[in-house]
């Protein structure tokens, strides 16, 4: 059974406590929050997932306000960063170095240099350093990127992204809203596409962006960016947060294989589905659970010695994170930016 930590107990804190408690091999020991109303207020996580607004019980389990303490009393294996993005490298360089395998939420870092002294750390003490890239684990995601790999449906031609959603403006201190700690929609919610970009395509060769201002920054609260590669294989990505409270929240995906088109809609029923060139459209059997549960279930796996396939390095997180600040780059140059 490996010990666990939360720091942060806002929309992921909870969400990383509801996977940790469904899983056999894990026990959440302590969860530290500077705001200690948040110890009072079990309600579960709202949002996109099925059963995750269940209440939360925190009996037995450590509540701290002061991270130093709890680092230095809860004998931890692992503990989970769902801090706000500003806050991750300072917590998560400071778990790596006391000997804690660390489960940080994505975006890993504000900066690459944050990001790479994460890394750093993690390289130093040893420990396991996973960021959370959820849509790695995104069972239709998942799936897709297996069908693609398979080559069962030749080449992809032709791939979209999109991922929209309301204003959130229920974050702490409201740091959503404010560029500086968040990065705008770009590097907070985009990411998770350009990271599903990097991990089907690899690496773009350059990337050209165009983005409309928003509630949190002037200039990038929804981006529109074109990956660039040698071959000529088409992939955009479409994310932003300016929505309208009655529009909710949306990710999709086209793609367009050789042989196959295989599309996803989250608010669509049946949400996934592959259409080969010959015989009738059909949806993919898929993994159970969501992409949190997923990467929970991987971290705790890999924490207890367990042997995982490889789905997100650190060198990826950090990857993603200087995709995304070339496409912002990319947004106020006006030009492409090569990688
Ligand atoms: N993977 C995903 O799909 C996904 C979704 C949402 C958010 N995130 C990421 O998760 C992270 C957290 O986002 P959130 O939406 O949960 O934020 P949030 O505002 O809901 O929660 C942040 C929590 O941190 C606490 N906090 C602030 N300062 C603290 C400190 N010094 N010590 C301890 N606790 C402190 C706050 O009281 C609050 O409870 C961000 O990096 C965000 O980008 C990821």
């Amino acid at each position: 059974m490996i010990r666990v930590g939360i720091v942060g107990l806002g929309f992921m804190g909870k969400m990383h406590f509801r996977c940790y408690q469904a899983l056999d091999g894990a026990q959440v020991v302590a969860i530290c929050d500077t705001d200690r109303a948040k110890f009072e207020d079990t309600g579960g996580t709202a949002g996109n997932i099925e059963g995750a607004e269940a209440p939360l019980d925190f009996t037995g389990i450590g509540l701290y306000d002061d991270f130093d303490k709890m680092l230095g009393e809860a004998n931890l294996d692992a503990l989970s960063v769902t801090l706000p993005t500003y806050m991750h490298k300072d917590y998560a360089v400071k778990a790596l170095s006391a000997g804690v395998n660390v489960l940080c939420e994505k975006p890993l870092a504000m900066t690459v240099a944050d990001a790479e002294a994460i890394t750093g750390a993690a390289q130093q003490s040893g420990k396991l350093l996973q960021t959370g890239h959820c849509i790695r684990f995104w069972p239709e995601y998942a799936k897709t990127k297996e069908i693609i790999d398979s080559g069962q449906y030749g080449k992809v031609l032709a791939a979209t992204f999109q991922r929209l959603s309301l204003t959130p403006t229920w974050s702490w201190d409201n740091w959503l809203m404010d560029a500086t700690k968040s990065g705008s929609a770009a590097l907070d919610l985009h990411i998770h596409d350009s990271d599903f970009v990097q991990y089907v395509f690899g690496m773009p060769k350059a990337v050209f962006s165009r983005a409309a201002g928003g509630p949190a920054a002037k200039e990038f609260d929804h981006i529109v960016t074109q990956y660039i590669y040698d071959d000529d294989c088409v992939v955009t990505a479409e994310g932003g947060w300016s929505m309208t409270p009655g529009f909710g929240f949306e990710m999709s995906f086209n793609l367009v294989l050789e042989k196959a088109t295989i599309t996803y809609d989250c608010t669509r029923d049946p949400a996934f589905k592959v259409a080969p060139a010959e015989g009738d459209p059909f949806t993919p059997e898929i993994a159970s659970g969501d992409g949190y549960s997923n990467e929970i279930a991987h971290f705790a796996k890999a924490v207890a010695g367990a042997s995982v396939p490889e789905i997100i390095t650190p060198a990826q997180s950090v990857d993603s994170l200087r995709l995304v600040l070339a496409e912002k780059q990319s947004v106020s140059s006006g030009q492409s930016v090569e990688l």
